[in-house]
């Protein structure tokens, strides 16, 4: 089922030259170490990269929201667009130097992007988000005056870490966290414009007929919509924590590389607590997790709520899980188990990955990494068949 091969070549432990010895001895590229927020998780390389797209191996990963690489899929759109993703990634380290978005929204080449389809009328920072940066609420217009409201770019650190530079720029409207975004299909609409706007670059994945052709076979629909864009910057030591992207009326995401590249770990999310309670079960583990939670409190809490699939899922979707946390995010034995069962990816500019996100149950978490020393850009749209409005 797995369209690429990644191989654990060793563990976070062994330096550049011995990692890179042993993937030459297994015939491997240079390797790339899984590495966010200081925690080193292990070092990867690609065995096999394929060149073919087999429609029915996509289909199947779709059916069992299964992540699924298309290896260079827009690589060819690439070259159009080298200036926007320049400017992106200057944009991104000013923002990072600690310019403010909103001044540089507003002068060229960004404001003759927008205007004047769009007007900026505010920029704030929301008090009850820490890793917020600015919020840039902006109004579209047309003929008739005003057609869209309270559309918003809120651009974020992606960590609270001094060393991660990690940034994204997030495309939506209305009141963040608890808008029912896909019953107002106009606001996304225009929301997705403006990230258009924004980021022309945005084209490589909006206007690709290959992944179109893809997303008609899966979804069954000619009319789809990337709705609730995201354009990520991660940078080195940065990255996502394991998570899912469940937005009701919303199919999955669709995610593309298109500077640097990134390191994923993504499965569904019943494979993943196959290989929690396997992993978590197995007595053979106890040291391990000993090491990694020694409050007995926390590996108590661990294996209880393990030993119950009901518990682990509902415990998957809190936000104070700690112990879980740690396994899934700071553990290289866990990590090592992952990749070694084929949920390990590794993305090159050009590369698209399929993540479904059908429902709570029925969705592939993810974990992403950094994989070079200069920060990324990629595209991460959500996928919508568009209704009547
Ligand atoms: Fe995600």
């Amino acid at each position: 089922m797995h369209s690429q091969r990644i191989v654990y070549v060793a563990g976070p432990e062994a330096h550049r030259e011995q990692a890179g010895s042993a993937a030459a001895a297994q015939g491997l590229a240079e390797p790339a170490l899984l590495q966010r927020r200081g925690t080193a998780l292990g070092w990867i390389a690609a065995r096999h990269r394929p060149t073919t797209i087999r429609a029915e191996a996509v289909a199947r990963a779709w059916r069992a929201s299964q992540a699924f690489l298309l290896p260079g899929l827009v690589q060819a759109r690439l070259a159009e667009h080298r200036q926007h993703i320049h400017q992106a990634l200057h944009l991104a380290a000013q923002v990072a130097a600690g310019d403010d978005p909103s001044e540089l929204l507003g002068r060229f080449p960004y404001r003759e992007r927008t205007e004047p389809r769009f007007e900026l009328l505010a920029a704030f920072q929301d008090e009850g988000d820490d890793q917020e940066i600015e919020t840039l609420e902006y109004e579209a217009l047309g003929g008739a005056g005003v057609v869209a409201e309270n559309l918003w770019c809120k651009v974020s650190w992606l960590s609270f870490e001094e060393d991660d530079a990690s940034l994204r720029f997030r495309f939506s409207f209305g009141l963040a966290g608890y808008q029912d975004v896909a019953a107002d299909l106009r606001r996304e609409l225009y929301a997705a414009r403006l990230c258009e706007a924004i980021f022309p670059e945005s084209a490589i994945l909006s206007r690709d007929p290959g992944l179109q052709a893809v997303l008609r076979i899966l979804l069954g629909s000619e009319r789809l919509a990337y709705v609730e864009r995201i354009v990520y910057f991660n940078a080195p030591n940065g990255g996502a924590q394991f998570h899912q992207d469940v937005e009701r009326g919303h199919e999955g995401v669709v995610f593309a590389q298109i500077h640097g590249r990134t390191g994923w770990l993504a499965c569904a999310k019943a494979r993943l607590m196959d290989e929690i309670q396997g992993f978590v079960g197995n007595p053979g583990h106890t040291e391990i997790l000993q090491e990694l939670l020694p409050d007995p409190c926390g590996r108590e809490e661990l294996a209880r709520r393990c030993a119950d699939r009901l518990l682990l899922s509902d415990w998957l979707e809190q936000n104070d899980n700690e112990p879980l946390e740690m396994l899934l995010n700071r553990c290289p034995a866990f990590c090592r188990r992952l990749v070694e069962r084929g949920c390990g990816h590794l993305l090159e500019p050009g590369d698209v990955l399929l993540l479904p996100q059908k429902s709570l149950d029925q969705c592939a978490w993810h974990s992403v990494f950094c994989l070079d020393d200069y920060p990324g850009e990629s595209l991460s749209f959500a996928v919508r068949e568009l209704t009547a409005d």
